[in-house]
């Protein structure tokens, strides 16, 4: 039997959504990925995207980012249709943040320069570029690696890094993929804590995704299950976990939030 132990449930405030994905299509050759798939982020919400591997978790960010366009179907950021937007605008004008499941960092540069180096791309005011990044270093706890090399931090340490990189240009909706994969417990609590202090405290809109439910749950508002290129089902954890269609097809009968 799995349990789950809630990290903090909130119920989010906003009923404005802020990102959407209308009746999106996706095919990769002739293989259907994503198939009318409709899914929507309130303003200030944290949505957890569960699916197993290779159901098309990643392929919704890659298309929220603009790494990827749909066949068919709209994406909306605020009311505006943005899939005509290329990357860098929808970083810059939308807000929006990334953070891959691998990667995302420069693996030769220092935690400072990895951050310099972004922000240089970034923030045009010199202070206030050194004030973020000293900032950024701070809330994450990297001062005492802040001169080592990316390569040579911890699991955590890169992922903090990461999400500290997307941080720099201030977004307002930050997508995470799998990011608790490969950490151990304690490291997964810290970001389950940063995740919802994001929210709570910067009034970033979050959407994340794991092939496991157990650690998403802890610290969403809501979920969607993926199946067969559409959500099948979404809700509240407590929700959700007694949804007939998602115990079917995801969760099985015996998940339960402790
Ligand atoms: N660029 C691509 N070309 C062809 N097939 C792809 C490509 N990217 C992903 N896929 C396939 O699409 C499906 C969904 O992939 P992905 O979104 O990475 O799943 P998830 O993140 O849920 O594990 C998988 O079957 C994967 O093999
Ligand atoms: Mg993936």
């Amino acid at each position: 039997m799995s349990n789950i132990k809630k990290f903090r449930i909130k119920s989010f405030k906003e009923n404005r959504s802020i990102l959407k994905l209308d009746k999106i299509s996706l095919k990769f050759g002739r293989k259907t990925i994503l198939d009318n798939l409709n899914l929507r982020l309130n303003n200030g919400q944290i949505l957890g995207l569960l699916g197993p591997n290779g159901v098309g978790k990643s392929t919704i960010f890659n298309l929220i980012t603009g790494l990827l366009s749909p066949d068919f179907g709209k994406i909306l950021i605020n009311t505006e249709i943005v899939n005509d937007y290329p990357i860098y605008q929808r970083t810059l004008k939308f807000k929006i943040g990334f953070v891959p499941q691998h990667g995302g960092f420069f693996h030769d540069l220092t935690v400072y320069e990895n951050l310099k180096a972004i922000a240089e791309i970034t923030i045009e005011n010199q202070s206030y570029r050194g004030e973020k990044i000293d900032s950024l270093i701070s809330k994450f706890e990297l001062d005492p690696v802040r001169d080592i090399k990316a390569d040579f931090l911890s699991g955590g340490q890169k992922k903090k890094l990461v999400i500290a990189i997307a941080l720099i240009s201030d977004p307002k909706i930050l997508l995470l993929d799998e990011p608790f994969a490969a950490l151990d417990v304690m490291t997964i609590k810290t970001l389950q804590e940063i995740i919802v202090n994001l929210q709570s405290i910067n009034n970033i809109s979050v959407i994340l995704c794991d092939h496991q439910a157990r650690d998403l749950l802890a610290c969403v508002d809501t979920a969607a299950i993926i199946h067969n290129g559409k959500v099948i089902a979404d809700g509240t954890p407590t929700n959700l976990i007694k949804n007939i269609d998602a115990q079917n097809v995801y969760f099985g009968e015996s998940f339960k939030i402790s």
